[in-house]
């Protein structure tokens, strides 16, 4: 198959980035797309961007990310395999905030599989639930970000987070593909453990 744009599929790397709301995905994100020639998929930011374009997919999207729920399943995973097709002239690719449910793991999977190739790591984040609300308000004052607005919506994120999003620890640790990286400390700190990890693939 073509997709994977000029290189063969099987070099590529498919990298990860997982951890509860506010750990720090986009934030590190920038330093692992330089370090590694990535291109950086986050599905919170592109679903904020069809939110801002007032497209139908944005307009229904809206609803659910004020209330800190999921989108479908489908919604994302179609996101993804277009990026993955149109995006050209990287090493791989760094997904941040997707997957989110087992069956998006499961579909990323296969859309991978399909292709010849397969996740390379999960790289976490994890801060404990406290720094998580904290991280967000200081956000909120900055970015403006509909759901970091108000305290029951990032509680709501961090509950959909534990119940929905956390049962792949144990997907990808049973698949000898999940490293952990302690988010609490300095940018810098965490980036660099960040790179201890990568750096080895
Ligand atoms: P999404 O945009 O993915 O949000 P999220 O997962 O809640 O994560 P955040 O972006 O809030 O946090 P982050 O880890 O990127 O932290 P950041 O680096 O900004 O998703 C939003 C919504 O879209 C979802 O709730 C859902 O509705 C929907 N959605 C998205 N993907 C989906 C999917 N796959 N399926 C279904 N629905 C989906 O850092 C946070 C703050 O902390 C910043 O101010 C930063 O400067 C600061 N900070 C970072 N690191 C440090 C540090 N080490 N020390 C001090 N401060 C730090
Ligand atoms: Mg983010």
């Amino acid at each position: 198959m073509s997709w994977i744009n000029d290189r063969a599929p099987i070099q590529m790397k498919y990298y990860i980035l997982f951890g509860p709301p506010g750990a720090g995905k986009g934030t590190q994100a920038s330093a692992m797309v330089e370090r590694y020639n990535l291109h950086h998929i986050s599905t919170g930011d592109l679903l904020r961007k069809e939110i801002k374009a007032g497209t139908e997919l944005g307009i229904k999207a809206k609803t659910l990310i004020e209330a800190g729920s999921l989108v479908p399943d489908e919604v994302v995973e179609g996101m993804i395999e277009n990026e993955f097709k149109t995006v050209k002239g990287v090493d791989g690719f760094l997904l941040d905030g997707f997957p989110r449910t087992l069956a998006q793991a499961q579909a990323l999977d296969e859309l991978l599989a399909r292709n010849g190739s397969e996740v390379t790591a999960v790289v976490s984040i994890m801060i404990p639930d406290e720094m998580i609300i904290e991280r967000i308000r200081h956000r909120a004052t900055i970015e403006g970000r509909a759901d970091d607005a108000n305290v029951d919506t990032i509680k709501n994120r961090i509950a959909t987070y534990h119940r929905q999003t956390e049962p792949e620890i144990a997907y990808y640790d049973a698949k000898g593909k999940y490293y952990q990286a302690d988010g609490v400390g300095t940018i810098e700190e965490v980036r660099s453990r960040i790179f201890d990890i990568v750096d080895k693939f």
